[in-house]
């Protein structure tokens, strides 16, 4: 079938005003990016007018400036999820303009799908190569791009030039069926492969192809600094000694990371440490660290859901690609997130909180409890699924005025009964196999800043101490309520609350 070749402003102008737009991407590798831009342009000339124009975005993950940042400048979004990191999109969540629905990754796909968030009247998708009879090959993420391609009424291709045709067989692409019909996800090492290398869709549903080059709007690492080195130190001397003592098997167990710089600092010191054996990534997001250990040999394979790496990072993937093309492969987010899978394997799972309370519940999406950071992001679905699962956070913020080590979170996402290790720079609380006034113990002695270790030893005394989980219901958000009002929670009272 012959294309329609069409102009980003031109695929921009068929959607319309509560329309609901599917992406492809994860994170702002493989994301679609020329037609979202011109749609804010669309945008802001029918708010000029007096027309209210706002849509709603499915999408894998976050996306970059030119989907999340343009359009809420734009005030084009309506509703979205699931997870974003964009700081204008931030702004408008927290201010009330947009409706965010922060789900579990490996849920997304299924929920659209479930008709949870309404129709998807049009799939955009980043392409490195499409064919007459409507084979779509992905870029740089799976994301959920099987899902709303199939589902989408019509279909905008951005064939992007800045992505080599080399990315293609990169991709695994699976869509399980819904229930009752699902079997098992027959995924039974990081590296089965179980469906096609690209998306087949009807070519007549495919109204346009826009023409771009436009690289990922990927985000650069902060260089290391001791304190993430630490961290990344003390995971990888607490893997080491569970391997020894015979917790993790001598051929050790298949790792997922988180985001960020301490996800690189992890990687870097289990890259270092020779004594872990090479291993395999099943994780959602592949980092710049991750592929600098395939290329020395510590990282034997990586299965993921999207190159969230640099742009020169994924320029030389894609030069070395018979070098890669059997260490690495990507799926859609409900599978590289898949719980099924991810308790099958014995995932390793290491996260960053934002803040745990001294019985191991995780905060990883609110500050304050009130204002999203940017979403839970896959941290759910492979903390409540892990062989062991991990969570990293520096021990205070903001030059000590905030501890990471709180008595109650303000937000729960990963709860005690699912998290078992917490480590900061201070050390690693192992919490499996305790009680919660076990784990306290072991969180205070191993975890807290010497500069709030009294502080919570004293929280703890207003207490009954005996309780299952002892709390002092006016005090347990005290330390956040000092915060709100003289910025320093050290300046907390235990006296009034006695
Ligand atoms: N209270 C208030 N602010 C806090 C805080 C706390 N307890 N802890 C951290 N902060 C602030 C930091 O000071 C920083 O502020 P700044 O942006 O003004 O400098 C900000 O929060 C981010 O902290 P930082 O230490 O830079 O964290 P990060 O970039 O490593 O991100 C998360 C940490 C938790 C926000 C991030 O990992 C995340 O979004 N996680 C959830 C999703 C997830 O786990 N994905 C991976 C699954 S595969």
């Amino acid at each position: 079938m012959a294309f329609n070749y069409i102009s980003a402003a031109e695929a921009a102008s068929l959607i319309k005003h509560g329309y609901n737009i599917g992406l492809s991407g994860f994170t702002p590798a493989g994301t679609a990016k020329a037609v979202t831009a011109e749609l804010a342009k669309i945008a802001e000339a029918e708010h000029a007018k007096g027309n209210p124009f706002q849509i709603g975005i499915f999408t894998g993950a976050s996306t970059g400036d030119s989907c999340d940042g343009v359009l809420s400048r734009a005030k084009a979004i309506r509703y979205r999820a699931p997870y974003t990191t964009n700081s204008d999109f931030r702004k408008a969540v927290n201010s009330g303009e947009i409706a965010y629905n922060d789900i579990h990754l490996s849920q997304m796909a299924q929920e659209v799908r479930y008709g949870f968030m309404g129709k998807v009247n049009i799939a955009i998708i980043e392409a490195c190569e499409v064919t007459p009879d409507g084979k779509i090959y992905l870029t740089a993420a799976g994301g959920i791009a099987p899902t709303v391609c199939r589902l989408a009424d019509q279909i905008i291709v951005e064939l992007n030039a800045a992505h080599s045709k080399s990315a293609m067989g990169l991709h695994d692409v699976y869509e399980p069926l819904d229930p009752p019909y699902r079997r098992e996800i027959p995924i039974y090492k990081p590296s089965d492969r179980i469906g096609q290398p690209y998306i087949q869709v009807d070519p007549k549903k495919i109204v346009g192809i826009v023409e771009t080059n436009w690289p990922d709007e990927a985000r650069g690492f902060a260089d290391a600094d001791p304190l993430t080195d630490k961290i990344g130190q003390n995971v990888a001397d607490f893997l080491a000694a569970d391997m020894k003592r015979g917790i993790i098997p001598s051929t050790f167990l298949p790792l997922q990371s988180g985001v960020g710089n301490i996800a690189n600092a992890v990687l870097g010191a289990l890259g270092r440490d020779k004594t872990i054996p090479a291993f395999e990534m099943y994780t959602e997001v592949i980092q710049n660290s991750v592929i600098g250990l395939i290329r020395d040999g510590r990282v034997k394979f990586g299965s993921a859901c999207s190159l969230t790496v640099t742009n020169d990072c994924l320029q030389g993937i894609y030069d070395d690609m018979d070098f890669f093309r059997d260490k690495l492969v990507l799926r859609p987010s409900e599978i590289s997130n898949n719980p099924e899978v991810v308790r099958r394997l014995g995932v390793i799972s290491i996260n960053t909180a934002i803040e745990a309370d001294l019985y191991g519940n995780v905060n990883s999406t609110h500050i304050g409890g009130t204002k999203m950071m940017n979403g839970i992001g896959g941290s759910g679905d492979f903390t409540r699924n892990a062989y062991i699962s991990i969570f990293t956070c520096p021990s205070v913020a903001k030059e000590g005025k905030i501890s990471a080590i709180v008595p109650m979170v303000s937000h729960h996402d990963h709860t005690e009964h699912d998290v078992n290790i917490i480590i900061t720079e201070q050390g690693v609380a192992d919490l499996r196999g305790k009680s919660p006034k076990e784990r306290a113990q072991a969180i205070i002695e191993n975890c807290v800043h010497p500069d709030y270790k009294n502080i919570l030893w004293d929280y703890l005394k207003l207490t009954d101490g005996k309780s299952q989980t002892p709390q002092a219901a006016r005090a347990a958000l005290a330390m956040h309520a000092e915060l709100a009002k003289s910025g320093n929670m050290q300046n907390v009272d235990w006296a009034q609350y006695k």
